[in-house]
């Protein structure tokens, strides 16, 4: 997508009001200046989520979660950021081209989704025909009823050139039609790609037909399925099925459930379990995995019970845990996917599964025992080996302790010998992580406090922007530094400085978003004190000598030429002169 300027993004969201948007979600009450509501992010039962008028912005004292109506979109609707915007740009009479900068791609764009619309009517429309009986048996045999057909779309390809037709009759050229990869030419002409095939839509993130996935039903054929060529609109890679169906289901269970097939989806959609998206049987992408954390972040895989389903779990787990998600595994038996599985063993036997998944460790020792035979000892050796590499990734110890009890039941070998092994490794990376001293964390909070206050302040009043930015003072913390450089250009480019425009400013800066929101939330007077504000700057310049006496000692202790030394000496003292060392804030 996109080209939008700030200054769009921030007339867009001047041209709403929060509380009208959140009330659209969250009935709201007015209490005093703000308005308070029932908090969609966390399970609130008293209203602890606020919304200011006055700020545009909306607080949650109970979970924190904090933001403009941008963000408010999108973490309710599980949007991205210019998706968001967008959203909010329609509900106003902004007029903006977000989708691209330039009208004519958009105009081929368009094209693309009107062809796909047009030919998810048709194939729809195929299956209510007599050519349509077959498919509709196949379908009623797999016990797909009218309502599911409905609701996910589904229809029937035939033989010929009729979809061609249809497009061109909606005028759209050959050109186009070729490159939307749902016709194809010979010296014949065009004619139809999709041929007897039960039709599945695929649908982007934001629910528009981008391609199509078709099922042989009434012969045999080496491809199961064909799948739409990729295209500008269609990456498979890109997308999760039913993720536009499933994400408010997801937002009411708390939980989304990632399986591999569609069918699956459809499965569990017919047995009432609705919060289910799928991967399509590819790996899992990065992409792919951050739609799933933009779901919610308690994740349960379930994919097919066989080799290749194994391997798709563990890549998708770590994938996620990439992303800081620790997703939870449910492992079928009898290599079954989960439609197989209702179908062989019921809903409520899968049902217990989903109620108590395992971890992916847990799957993991699974799957390195599988074909092992636990009386032979290179066996046993080898299990033991893939178990305690992955055990010393993990940090917790009481995971720890829990696998290593478990794996000596499993082998026979005793904990002693296990934790030996554990420990061995573990060793290297202790060595590495240096605690540090006491002094020196009590000496941090006191820098901490100094630069969330100044950012705190520096939201709010261009007057403490400029009193640190003349300062010349450093943040010794990246993140934190990043966000005062944000606060800064911001305020250099508009004159003022306010938290709701901010925000859109930020856009999808995920980091600095949390850190923000942490400190929008902090419990400090409205008010500040300029000597507060000098002094705060004070105890940073102080720490920032610090480091430079800390690195002069550094070089004394190697350094044994006497004049350098005595040279060094009265740098780190005059440095000493200047610097609070005691610091009592
Ligand atoms: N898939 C594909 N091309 C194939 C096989 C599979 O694109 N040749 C994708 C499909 O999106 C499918 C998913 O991988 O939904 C899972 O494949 P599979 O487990 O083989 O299909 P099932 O979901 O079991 O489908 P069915 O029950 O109809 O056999
Ligand atoms: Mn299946």
């Amino acid at each position: 997508m996109a080209r939008i300027s700030n200054e769009q993004i921030m007339e867009i969201r001047n041209s709403v009001s929060i509380v009208d948007i959140i009330s659209e979600y969250v009935p709201l009450t007015q209490k005093g200046k703000n308005y308070f509501g029932l908090c969609p992010f966390h399970d609130d039962h008293n209203p602890s989520m606020s919304v200011s008028n006055e700020k545009q912005i909306y607080t949650c004292f109970v979970c924190g979660a904090t933001g403009n109506v941008f963000t408010f979109l999108m973490e309710y609707e599980h949007l991205s950021f210019l998706e968001a915007v967008k959203l909010v740009a329609n509900k106003t009479n902004i007029s903006i081209d977000i989708d691209t900068g330039s009208k004519r791609t958009y105009s081929y764009l368009d094209k693309f989704y009107d062809m796909y619309d047009i030919a998810a009517k048709f194939y729809q429309n195929n299956l209510k025909t007599s050519s349509g009986t077959i498919g509709r048996k196949y379908l009623s045999d797999r016990g797909i009823n009218a309502e599911i057909i409905k609701q996910f779309g589904v229809g029937v390809s035939f033989n010929g050139d009729k979809l061609y037709q249809m497009l061109k009759a909606n005028g759209h050229d050959d050109k186009s039609i070729l490159k939307s990869g749902l016709c194809n030419i010979n010296e014949n002409g065009c004619y139809d790609l999709f041929v007897n095939r039960i039709m599945f839509p695929l649908w982007n993130v934001e629910g528009k037909t981008v391609g199509f996935s078709g099922r042989i039903y009434d012969r045999d054929d080496s491809a199961k399925y064909v799948n739409s060529k990729e295209s500008q609109i269609f990456k498979k890679g890109h997308l999760l099925y039913n993720y536009h169906h499933a994400k408010e289901h997801i937002r009411k269970a708390g939980q989304v459930i990632v399986v591999e097939g569609f069918m699956d989806v459809i499965a569990l959609f017919k047995v009432g379990i609705k919060n289910v998206i799928a991967t399509m049987g590819t790996a899992i992408t990065s992409d792919q995995a951050q739609l799933i954390k933009r779901l919610s972040s308690n994740v349960i895989l379930m994919f097919d019970g066989d080799k290749a389903g194994n391997k798709a779990t563990i890549a998708c787990g770590e994938e996620l845990l990439k992303l800081g998600v620790t997703a939870k595994i449910v492992r079928l038996e009898d290599e079954l996917d989960p439609d197989d599985y209702i179908d062989k063993y019921g809903v409520d036997r899968l049902k217990e599964h989903l109620d108590s998944p395992i971890s992916l460790l847990d799957y993991k020792m699974f799957i390195y025992k599988e074909g092992k035979n636990l009386n032979n000892s290179d066996d046993v050796s080898n299990y033991i080996d893939n178990v305690i590499k992955e055990l010393n990734l993990v940090k917790d110890k009481i995971v720890r302790e829990i696998i290593i009890q478990k794996l000596s039941k499993e082998t026979g070998v005793s904990v002693e010998t296990l934790l030996s092994l554990l420990n061995k490794e573990e060793l290297s990376t202790k060595v590495a992580i240096t605690k540090p001293p006491k002094e020196k964390y009590k000496m941090q909070s006191k820098y901490e406090k100094a630069y969330e206050r100044l950012l705190f302040y520096m939201l709010k009043y261009k007057e403490v922007i400029r009193l640190f930015d003349d300062s010349d003072v450093f943040i010794p913390v990246k993140e934190y530094r990043y966000l005062a450089c944000e606060i800064i250009s911001f305020y250099k480019k508009y004159g003022d400085i306010n938290i709701a425009d901010f925000i859109a400013y930020l856009g999808s800066k995920k980091e600095l978003m949390e850190i923000l929101s942490q400190i929008i939330m902090l419990p400090l007077p409205e008010e500040y004190s300029r000597e507060e504000i000098d002094d705060y700057i004070k105890v940073l310049n102080d720490y920032t000598v610090e480091i430079e006496i800390k690195r002069l000692e550094g070089v004394l202790k190697e350094c044994s030429v006497d004049t350098d030394r005595a040279n060094i000496a009265n740098q780190i003292m005059e440095l000493r002169k200047g610097v609070d060392l005691d610091g009592n804030n």
